[in-house]
């Protein structure tokens, strides 16, 4: 049968306290509602639509072309969220998931067992549900004395006996697709909050004997509605968990799993080797046998095999195999380094290239520059490549040798196998096997302290 999805993401998060709307909070790096369509995508549920508001254009933006959206104006509640989609679902045959866009940790598996049960059952609705320790919040689940599902109500108009109920309403569900729409036009306000809910669709479709189900989820917490920051940060321990024991059943040693932050796309090679503090995040790739940290951030980079990467910070760059970074060095983006390249201790990279065997070993700038293979850049040399207003480029040919000190003053080339002296400021090109040096010689004034 067909399915379809809805994901409900137009509300502002008022208890988040944050100017950021609640589904872009990032959990591991990526924003809630982006996992869960990752999730719901994973279903074959086709189209997935989602329910915009609050904060629609950004919304729109961080799923880009992977959902349709519909624009709910006011946020009259979830059922008149759902109502939203009928334009484009209306009228078809199928199953229909609806989901929050603020339950970050559900997983495919789960939401695959509730349309399995679904089905089974041959209900029009069935909700997933899940037991919780503190159902604080939570819509709770009403049964008759058979145990079947008989109503949802929420928290703030449940009365005690209600309250001490810890089953309770995960906000997702399977549904009809048709009779979800007609009975959606049924829902009243007339609750506490005056809002349309959703879940009260279960009760008019139970007063019509439609078959409903229920599917206990097994863990609680996947189905964690988070609604505040409290809640953000233990979304954030339960994904970061699932993140490393991932790595760590791929291959990846990870020397302490309490001090180690990977994010939700980060791919990283087998036998590497993780040290305590390091941020792993953005479109990271890392190869094979590499050593990475200890106290090391790698945002947006592609690292290769067998690299060695100590106490760095690095953005946006690439990195060839058997590199070896730092301890102390920092790649700003853009950088590409080729196999082999060796940055030593106190060295910034910025938007250059460095070609096969290169070495810039300690204490030196190299921004805006194209350095060519086995070249050797001694201790505390520069590239000089700004002005004040306009940067230029800097070309080192292959095996150049930069001694120590040197200001190399962009734009300027230095030719294929020169070897420029310590100290040597470089103002012009400097011709192919050259020896180029620019210092006040030495005076020796013998005896002069006495
Ligand atoms: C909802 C359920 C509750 C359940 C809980 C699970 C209702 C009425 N209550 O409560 O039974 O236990 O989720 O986490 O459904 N939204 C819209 N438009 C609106 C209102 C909300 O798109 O007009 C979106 C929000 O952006 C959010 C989701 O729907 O992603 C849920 O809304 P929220 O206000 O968080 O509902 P809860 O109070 O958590
Ligand atoms: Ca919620």
């Amino acid at each position: 049968m067909q399915t379809y999805a809805i994901i409900l993401a137009a509300g502002q998060g008022t208890r988040m306290k944050s100017k950021l709307y609640k589904v872009l909070h990032p959990v591991c790096g990526k924003p809630m509602v982006k996992h869960v369509l990752e999730q719901t995508e994973a279903l074959q549920a086709h189209p997935i639509v989602t329910i915009v508001g609050c904060g629609a254009e950004q919304v729109k933006d961080a799923l880009g072309t992977r959902s349709l959206f519909v624009l709910q104006e006011n946020q009259l509640g979830t059922a008149h969220a759902v109502l939203q989609a009928e334009e484009v679902l209306g009228c078809l045959e199928g199953i229909t998931f609806v989901v929050c866009g603020d339950t970050p940790l559900i997983t495919s598996e789960t939401m695959s067992k509730l349309r399995d049960l679904h089905i089974r059952n041959q209900a029009k609705a069935t909700v997933l549900t899940a037991i919780a320790k503190d159902p604080t919040g939570y819509g709770r689940v009403i049964r008759t004395q058979e145990g079947l599902v008989k109503k949802i109500v929420e928290h703030k108009d449940a009365n005690s006996e209600e309250r001490a109920i810890r089953e309770i309403n995960t906000g997702i569900y399977c549904f009809d697709n048709q009779l979800l729409f007609k009975y959606l036009k049924s829902v009243k306000n007339e609750n506490t909050q005056g809002e349309y809910y959703l879940p009260d669709v279960i009760e008019l479709m139970k007063a019509d004997q439609l078959p409903i189900a229920a599917y206990i989820a097994e863990d609680f917490y996947e189905t964690l509605g988070v609604n505040d920051r409290i809640a953000l940060s233990k979304a954030e321990q339960i994904m970061q968990a699932r993140i490393l024991h991932r790595h760590m059943h791929n291959g990846v040693t990870i020397i302490n799993p309490q001090q180690t932050v990977i994010g939700a796309d980060v791919s990283i090679g087998e036998d590497t080797v993780i040290q305590p503090g390091c941020v792993l995040t953005g479109q990271t790739e890392i190869g094979k046998d590499c050593v990475i940290g200890p106290n090391t951030e790698i945002v947006d980079c592609k690292i290769g095999s067998y690299s060695v990467i100590k106490h760095s910070a690095c953005y946006d760059s690439k990195v060839g195999e058997q590199v070896q970074i730092g301890p102390f060095a920092h790649l700003r983006p853009k950088s590409i380094l080729a196999d082999t390249i060796k940055i030593g201790n106190f060295v910034e990279i910025k938007a250059s290239s460095l070609e096969y065997g290169s070495k810039v070993s300690h204490l030196s700038y190299i921004g805006d520059s194209e350095i060519g293979k086995n070249v050797n850049i001694g201790c505390g040399s520069i590239t000089v490549n700004y002005d004040g207003k306009n940067k230029f480029k800097t070309v080192v040919q292959d095996n150049v040798f930069i001694g120590c000190n040197s200001n190399l003053i962009a734009p300027v080339t230095i030719g294929e196998g020169a070897f420029v002296a310590a100290g040597t400021t470089v103002t012009s090109d400097v011709p192919e096997k050259s020896l180029t040096i620019a210092r006040i010689p030495q005076v020796d004034k013998p005896g002069y302290m006495k």
